[in-house]
């Protein structure tokens, strides 16, 4: 399997009601053979009407802490827990969860990158299963599907608390870390 059969599969989608008020599905974008996946919540108003995740001023922010682990957008893949955007950019339901994340299970699955990095706490908890504060887990490596997940901040939430940054500075530190096989 490549990323462009997990798309085709993707289809026209229409498995849950997001379905409804999106203008574009957002698959993922960047490097089929990425070291470093990137995973967000869902796509926003310019992803929607653009279809690639991450372009809108969080994403911007996203480009500059990618630029910090020394790589590009085109270096990494970026993708999203639900592929269509919530009206109102409200949290996925725990259903439109369970019906779009096997689409991110498989792009993982055949990416095999060996860092995950989980963006925000609805990415951090989706992915590891857990409630547990993002304070308490970030600062962490878990195992996530053959892969190390290293959780970090939203760049979003960034964007109101820019303090955090240097959290986020630290994470990428154990990214590079982690790549570099140290
Ligand atoms: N926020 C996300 O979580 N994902 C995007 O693609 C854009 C903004």
């Amino acid at each position: 399997t490549v990323l462009p059969d997990i798309q085709a599969d993707m289809g026209n989608c229409t498995r849950c009601r997001l379905h409804e008020g999106r203008s574009k599905i957002v698959f993922g974008s960047g490097n089929p053979n990425a070291k470093v996946v990137f995973v967000g919540e869902g796509p926003g108003a310019d992803e929607d009407a653009q279809g690639i995740p991450f372009v809108g001023r969080a994403g911007q922010l996203l480009t500059k802490i990618i630029a910090s682990i020394g790589l590009t957008r085109d270096e990494v893949y970026i993708a999203n827990v639900v592929k269509c955007r919530p009206p109102g950019n409200r949290n996925p339901a725990p259903g439109e969860v369970k019906t779009c994340e096997p689409f991110l299970f498989r792009q993982l699955d055949v990416i095999r990158p060996k860092v995950v990095v989980a963006l925000g706490a609805f990415a951090i908890h989706t992915l590891l299963g857990t409630d547990r504060a993002i304070s308490r887990l970030r600062g962490q490596v878990y195992e996530y599907r053959g892969a190390k997940l290293v959780p970090t901040f939203h760049p979003a939430f960034l964007l109101r608390s820019p303090d955090r940054k240097r959290d986020v500075w630290e994470d990428m530190k154990k990214v590079r870390a982690l790549l570099e096989g140290r």
